[in-house]
């Protein structure tokens, strides 16, 4: 007699949800992590306002606070649905989703993370629900008990209030939209918002993290000495914001007449994955790099629309990868695109010389004289005749952004450079003769290609005229001259 099949066993959707739950058990060698919120991060865990948001200098615990408290709520009240949101998927993955799954889940943990449904499953069917405002459907298709938004100064006041009308889970006995931030500019909307009284705002300082700060023998801990001298070494507006705590408008900042990062950054064309191709075909393609290993990295690829004007639509700005690394990377992510007119740039000899055997394209010296070269760039950012600038960054260009920088908020992308790239003023120079050479790896990039595109040296050099550029190690770099090369649409080709 052949063996006959086991019968299937059929429960009942609330035996199935019971089994689920036994499955799901916290394994019983799990490590929990301590924690005790102290200051803002305290005063937290009793609040039932609406709308709360924590600010204050870099690692004083606002993030892990929130996420303990989102952790509280889920743990604590069955079916409560949480979200936890930041301005795109991507930089969530690097930071929030970091510490909620290493610092605020025990370990091993019994919630796991579902890919598909990109949330965090609790064995009481608890979730929360991860989503970048890049792609909110999922956030503005559900309903929610808690919502909590990491880096809120990144986003506007209608992200902020668009997120509040999702709060009606109402699985615990108040709704709340919470959320976390560095200092901004002092005319910030959520200073503004606070003010009305329709956002409640706490301030956290360093001493409120018991890892920085030991608060029985009231002084920083040996990690806490540590981070503090990292923080020490901030300059200009992020000292102020990062190491003080303080709402400061950056000085001096190099772009500070034509930057309105509300003109310049606009939507992508397509909202695809970065290797498709995203802009039409028949536009030119420029591509420029600044090469970097311990300061970042930065290439982009740009097109030219017929009217002239410029999009960077995909871009490298990493640190610590070769320039081999680099150039597999930039060969995926360009495979379905047309070749680029030219590729402008750095005059390093050696990686130059890589990026040629790698990728087989030959690249052109950058014209790098300073302070013509930032004049073209700023004619580019002037909003022109027809009410447009000529130069835009699309949305989300960087494919992968990098985690260091992120966590350091230092910048992640050649557009989030333009408030931190000031004159230097050192010295008695004075505003508009030399910028910091600080935070500028994109904007010699950018720099580069516009010289390149729009022929600047025609304007500001003799052109019987050969003038030695000196490179930064010393050597004298190309001439000039190889880089006149019309561009094909205002050239008629
Ligand atoms: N009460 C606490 N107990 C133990 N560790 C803590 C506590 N608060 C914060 N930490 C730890 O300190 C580190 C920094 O915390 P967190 O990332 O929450 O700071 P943050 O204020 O969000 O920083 P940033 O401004 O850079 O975003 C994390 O590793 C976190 O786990
Ligand atoms: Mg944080």
């Amino acid at each position: 007699m052949p063996p006959t099949t086991p019968k299937k066993k059929w429960l009942s959707p609330k035996d199935y949800a019971k089994q689920q739950q036994a499955q799901a058990k916290p394994p019983t060698n799990a490590k929990f992590f301590d924690y005790k919120p102290r200051g803002a991060m305290r005063t937290l865990f009793g609040m039932h306002d609406r709308e709360i948001i924590l600010d204050g200098p870099a690692g004083t615990g606002k993030s892990r606070g929130c996420l303990e408290k989102v952790n509280m709520v889920c743990e604590k009240y069955s079916g409560a649905r949480c979200c936890m949101v930041r301005k795109t998927r991507k930089s969530l993955t690097q930071s929030g989703m970091v510490t909620f799954e290493q610092r605020v889940l025990p370990h091993p943990s019994a919630v796991p993370f579902h890919t598909g449904d990109q949330e965090y499953r609790y064995p009481n069917s608890s979730i929360l629900a991860v989503a970048g405002l890049d792609d909110p459907s999922k956030l503005f298709s559900s309903d929610w008990d808690i919502i909590f938004v990491q880096q809120t100064e990144e986003l506007d006041e209608d992200d902020w209030q668009s997120m509040l009308r999702g709060l009606r889970n109402w699985k615990l006995a108040y709704q709340q939209l919470i959320g976390d931030c560095n200092p901004g500019p002092p005319n910030h909307w959520i200073r503004a918002r606070a003010a009305t009284g329709a956002l409640k705002m706490l301030a956290t300082r360093h001493e409120d993290n018991p890892e920085l700060y030991d608060d029985v023998k009231q002084e920083y801990t040996e990690r806490g000495r540590q981070y503090m001298s990292i923080l020490d070494g901030y300059t200009g507006v992020l000292y102020k914001r990062l190491r003080l705590g303080l709402w400061v408008a950056a000085e001096g900042m190099v772009y500070e007449d034509v930057w309105d990062r509300a003109k310049h950054v606009i939507p992508r064309f397509v909202n695809a994955p970065l290797d498709k191709d995203q802009v039409p075909k028949s536009w030119p393609r420029y591509w420029a790099i600044d090469f970097g290993y311990t300061n970042p990295f930065t290439w982009a690829a740009y097109a030219e629309d017929p009217d002239g004007r410029l999009y960077v639509y995909k871009e490298i700005y990493h640190t610590k990868r070769t320039v081999a690394e680099h150039c597999k990377t930039i060969k995926e992510i360009t495979k379905d695109e047309p070749a680029p007119v030219a590729v402008i740039c750095d005059h390093d000899a050696e990686d130059r010389a890589t990026f040629t055997r790698e990728t087989g394209y030959a690249t052109k010296g950058a014209w790098k004289a300073v302070s013509a070269g930032i004049q073209a760039v700023h004619d580019r950012l002037k909003v022109a005749g027809d009410g447009k600038p000529r130069l835009f960054y699309l949305e989300n260009s960087v494919v992968e952004i990098d985690a260091a920088l992120l966590n350091a908020h230092e910048p992640t992308s050649s557009e989030s450079e333009y408030e931190v790239y000031v004159w230097d003023t050192t010295n008695n120079k004075k505003r508009g003769e030399e910028p910091v050479k600080k935070y500028d790896h994109g904007k010699d990039r950018d720099r580069y290609l516009v010289t390149h595109v729009d022929q600047t040296w025609k304007r500001n050099v003799p052109l019987n005229v050969m003038i030695p550029i000196i490179t930064k190690s010393g050597e004298q770099a190309d001439v000039p001259d190889e880089l006149v090369r019309p561009s094909p649409w205002r050239f008629g080709h």
